[in-house]
């Protein structure tokens, strides 16, 4: 089945940069889709949309850089920025409101109450970016607040923020139903980002890796979970020597629910994720398996 074509919304989406503005925009606006996204829209954004825009009579896209979710070493300050490309490619998708508002709007003060990611927010990429998921986690519970969505859409290549959102929504009660995308690739297995903007051709090459590492792991899924890591693991070695190499972050093999190791004898599905710098730019992928059912 072909992908149904786009409804271009006439004279584009309407851009709102305040609550005020978003409030108005959201007046008798029926059932409500939100994609949270922090800009520099691609393909995979794209997929979002369109699982979005099938079920909701109005569909917002969330577009704000959030500084609550960058440690001070990060790429805060680089992290590419194209709002009149977002919007264009936002009235390709038939997005109606487009929502960027300023930095100063979202935190018009210093953020006192933020929403703990708890245990599952310190691993992996907790562990690698610290305090990464409580700034995720407070973002998108001021997001549901501002934009008070039925459903919202998040990618699948983030699985453990993902997981961490469905986790809040359960424990806190959110009225909204989280939606999981499929993670989109380019041909060559490379998983969409807004960071693939940063990669050489030669950092390309080598980035290749985590996806052949996570194919090759999921390959060994019937051998179980010992033969997945080392799969994963004989890939990445390799590509550790590479031009430019592959510098791993983690290599994880985990519970799809919680993000604790999966044990040696662990059934049924698991998350096996990578995280890996590329030159100057971090990546990260992640591909469901099933061990010896
Ligand atoms: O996945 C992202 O782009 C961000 O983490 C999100 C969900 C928009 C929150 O800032």
């Amino acid at each position: 089945m072909t992908d149904p074509a786009p409804r271009a919304r006439v004279g584009g989406p309407l851009v709102v940069r305040t609550p005020e503005e978003l409030r108005r925009a959201l007046a008798d606006a029926g059932r409500v889709g939100l994609v949270p996204t922090m800009g520099a829209l691609h393909g995979g954004h794209r997929s979002l949309m369109r699982l979005a825009r099938e079920r909701v009579d109005t569909l917002v896209v969330s577009v704000f850089v959030n500084p609550l979710q960058f440690g001070p070493d990060e790429d805060l300050d680089r992290y590419p920025r194209d709002l009149p490309g977002d919007t264009r490619l936002c009235g390709e998708e038939g997005v109606d409101v487009v929502f960027a508002p300023e930095t100063a709007t979202m935190y018009p003060r210093p953020q006192m109450v933020t929403v703990d990611a708890g245990a599952m927010g310190d691993r992996l990429e907790g562990a690698s970016r610290p305090g990464h998921f409580t700034g995720v986690l407070t973002v998108v519970t001021k997001l549901f607040q501002l934009v008070r969505p039925d459903l919202a859409v998040f990618g699948a290549k983030d699985a453990q923020q993902i997981a961490l959102v469905r986790r809040m929504v359960a424990d806190l009660d959110l009225p909204v139903e989280i939606v999981g995308a499929p993670t989109l690739r380019d041909p060559d297995g490379l998983a969409s980002s807004s960071r693939n903007v940063y990669l050489s051709e030669r950092d390309r090459v080598s980035a290749l890796s985590l996806s052949r590492a996570l194919a090759a792991g999921a390959d060994a899924a019937p051998e179980g979970a010992e033969a997945v890591r080392a799969a994963a693991q004989a890939v990445l070695d390799k590509a550790a020597g590479a031009v430019p190499p592959v510098e791993l972050d983690y290599l994880a093999l985990v519970d799809p629910a919680t993000f604790a190791d999966a044990a040696d004898d662990h059934r049924g599905e698991a998350v096996l994720a990578v995280a890996a710098r590329v030159g100057p730019t971090r990546l990260i992928d992640n591909v469901t398996v099933t061990l010896r059912p």
